[in-house]
């Protein structure tokens, strides 16, 4: 296969929108579904392939979407079926490809299959959802634990019996073990396949099947105080069954039988070994499960090599890579590892590594975590677990000095960061030396140059606290990453010489380095070696 015809997301790069703040078009202070397709010039400009909607189904929004009430329509507050629809045209028209999340873990206690599953006992779709009895003195079915605190277990008082709920607890937990889930799932898949999307974001898809036997998880004896409730038993018992590899399976003959590049990527957060069994013994898995090292490893150059080096040893054969630096579930990158500049460098780093990088909106812009002062808070998880709530990552978009940064003509939802007025996308825009121009670069060098977007890895190890390493293609060219992960000067020694022709400071570009190259603090470079 010559590197062009690689199907786009090996080459790509995605795009994720959280539609409640990416652009409001309706005055409600909520972003729309619209609104995207108003902004897909910022998408072009920008360089992105694909971008992935969060979701827009019915919902009663009590997770944002994630808690469903009908798979197949669109929640009014993001517009209607045909706003989708001229959203999908036009992205189309631009050569950009959209993805949809699909969450199959669970839906809202307000769709209707929970309803009739809830209405008794012997109701046919009792068993589409997961219902045990209580171990009597009101103890729930077993010692599970919902990812957002407390018991994973619900009591039902109306018919006596607890459901399982991964997450919230008005988000109950499909029973895959039953066929006819499965069945009714495919059919949302192809609902939306036959509309023409290019792919699909599996939601908590590593959570699907749990022990069928309900055993209880034993108590992580690392566990301590302060740490995430839920991690207090280890969840071996708890999601990533030996039957989810099988699904992976199944959902990948079905989605392959579409003509055109239909992509699967899960939410998988695995340790390493585990996540790669997602691809499938035959590569017949998920074409992409997400890899999510880079939010979860400290910003240090030992662990960054670290983590890069087992990743990519440990991928089977032909299995595309990806990363992924931010998401709408945890804290920004900007604010993750240490200010602006770390940022910048990080944006060197996703984008030059091997395989399909996965970009939060706002990270072009260098956006940071936004404070939520007390009583705004939206998510209920932050309600839940105090600390653990996800509002600051998900703050609207910055796009220019008009009222409410231009997101909104009423009352954004959550509140805007504190810089908007001087530091959007329109002032970047107009800024060579701005993140919104790092990204554009680095975006439009990944496009052109096949040894990025297509090539080979090899890790040149970490001198200091600068990691470093190669990018080729067979007989082209090939690129040298130094990326100094320190607030302090570094310096990457290589053999050879080259152009610098990348640079988060500018006015490196062009430079000719020999034998090494001296790099600022939080400074990274990608060499073009001669
Ligand atoms: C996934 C989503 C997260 C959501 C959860 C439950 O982890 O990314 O936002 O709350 O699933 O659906």
């Amino acid at each position: 296969m010559t590197v062009h015809e690689r199907p786009w997301w090996r080459r790509g790069t995605i795009y994720e929108i959280y539609p409640r703040s990416f652009q409001d078009t309706d005055g409600d202070g909520v972003g729309d579904l619209a609104g995207i397709e108003r902004r897909l010039d910022h998408l072009t400009h920008l360089g992105v392939d694909a971008l992935w909607i969060a979701p827009f189904s019915p919902s009663p929004m009590k997770d944002f979407g994630y808690d469903v009430a009908d798979y197949c329509a669109v929640d009014p507050l993001f517009g209607t079926m045909d706003d989708f629809d001229r959203l999908l045209a036009a992205a189309h028209a631009r050569g950009l490809k959209v993805i949809t999340d699909l969450v199959l873990n669970h839906t809202s206690e307000e769709h209707a299959w929970f309803a009739q599953s809830r209405a008794s006992r012997t109701n046919p779709r009792r068993d589409w959802y997961i219902w045990r009895d209580g171990r009597g003195d009101g103890q729930p079915p077993n010692n599970w634990l919902s990812i957002f605190g407390g018991s994973a277990w619900r009591l039902d008082e109306a018919t006596g019996q607890y459901f399982l709920h991964s997450f919230l607890d008005c988000q109950p937990d499909l029973n895959w073990r039953n066929p006819e889930v499965e069945a009714a799932l495919i059919d949302v898949l192809r609902f939306w396949l036959d509309k023409g999307v290019d792919g699909f974001r599996l939601d908590a898809f590593w959570m699907i099947y749990k022990d069928a036997q309900f055993r209880d998880n034993p108590p992580d004896p690392d566990w301590r105080e302060g740490m995430i409730p839920y991690l207090r038993n280890k969840p071996v018992h708890f999601g990533d069954q030996p039957e989810t590899i099988d699904a992976c399976r199944r959902l990948r003959t079905f989605v392959d039988a579409y003509p055109g590049d239909r992509v699967l990527i899960g939410e998988t957060y695995l340790p390493i070994a585990r996540l790669m069994t997602y691809y499938g013994a035959a590569g017949d898995g998920l074409h992409m499960p997400f890899n999510f090292k880079l939010i979860q490893a400290a910003w240090d150059a030992r662990e960054i090599d670290e983590v890069i080096r087992r990743y990519e040893g440990a991928l089977p054969e032909g299995a595309q890579p990806n990363w992924v630096l931010g998401n709408h579930d945890n804290p920004r990158a900007a604010s993750r590892i240490g200010g602006p500049d770390a940022a910048r460098a990080a944006a060197v780093l996703l984008l030059t590594l091997r395989g399909t990088p996965t970009l939060y909106y706002g990270e072009e812009l260098g956006m940071t975590d936004v404070e939520i002062p007390p009583g705004r808070e939206q998510d209920p998880r932050a309600i839940n677990e105090p600390g653990l709530g996800r509002d600051p990552e998900r703050t609207p978009m910055p796009w220019s000095a008009a009222p409410n940064a231009g997101f909104t003509n009423g009352d954004p939802w959550l509140p805007l960061g504190p810089q908007w007025a001087t530091d959007n996308a329109e002032t970047q825009a107009a800024d060579p030396d701005s993140t919104l121009y790092l990204y554009r670069r680095l975006l439009a060098l990944r496009r052109a140059e096949p040894a990025l977007h297509s090539g080979g890895f090899t890790p040149l190890g970490v001198q200091g606290e600068v990691v470093g390493y190669l990018r080729h293609s067979d007989g082209g060219r090939r690129f040298l990453t130094a990326l100094n992960v320190s607030a302090d000067r570094g310096r990457f020694d290589f053999e050879g010489s080259g152009q610098i022709v990348l640079a988060t400071r500018r006015a490196r570009e062009g430079q000719m380095v020999s034998s090494g190259v001296a790099l600022g603090p939080h400074e990274a470079v990608v060499v073009l070696l001669s």
